[in-house]
């Protein structure tokens, strides 16, 4: 049942979820998606910085000391706590159409950026 986790998530906070909100998976992602366009599309709300990558407290792609650790867990060990969800991320960063394989190609995407 992925569906009550994704409520969960959303309502882990008033504040969050007014910040954040569910209304990601109205994104446009397809099979052929890259990394790069699904991070801009998905990820970037929270992992670009900003008020919300603040109230998160997401990663910064870029920030190089946030990623330090993450990069040395490896990709697959990213790529497996981001289709989970992990804390205030959402399962799949709330990509519901993203594939895993995708998933995994945005995370190395966003280390590249970060290294
Ligand atoms: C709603 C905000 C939000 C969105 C959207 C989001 N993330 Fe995150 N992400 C977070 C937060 C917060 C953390 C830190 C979780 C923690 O460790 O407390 C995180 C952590 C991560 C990590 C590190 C996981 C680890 O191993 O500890 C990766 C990789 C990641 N996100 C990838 C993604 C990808 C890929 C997407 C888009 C498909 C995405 N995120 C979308 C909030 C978000």
């Amino acid at each position: 049942m992925i569906l009550p986790s994704v409520i969960k998530t959303c309502f882990t906070g008033v504040m969050l979820s007014m910040l954040v909100g569910c209304s990601s998976g109205s994104s446009s992602v397809t099979a052929t998606s890259t990394g790069e366009e699904i991070y801009v599309q998905n990820c970037a709300a929270c992992h670009s910085g900003g008020f919300k990558g603040w109230m998160t407290g997401a990663p910064e792609v870029g920030d190089k000391m946030a990623w330090k650790p993450l990069i040395a867990k490896g990709v697959d060990a990213m790529t497996t706590f981001s289709i989970k969800g992990v804390n205030k991320m959402p399962a799949k960063g709330g990509c519901k159409t993203c594939s895993d394989e995708q998933i995994k190609a945005t995370v190395e995407y966003m280390a590249e950026q970060s290294k």
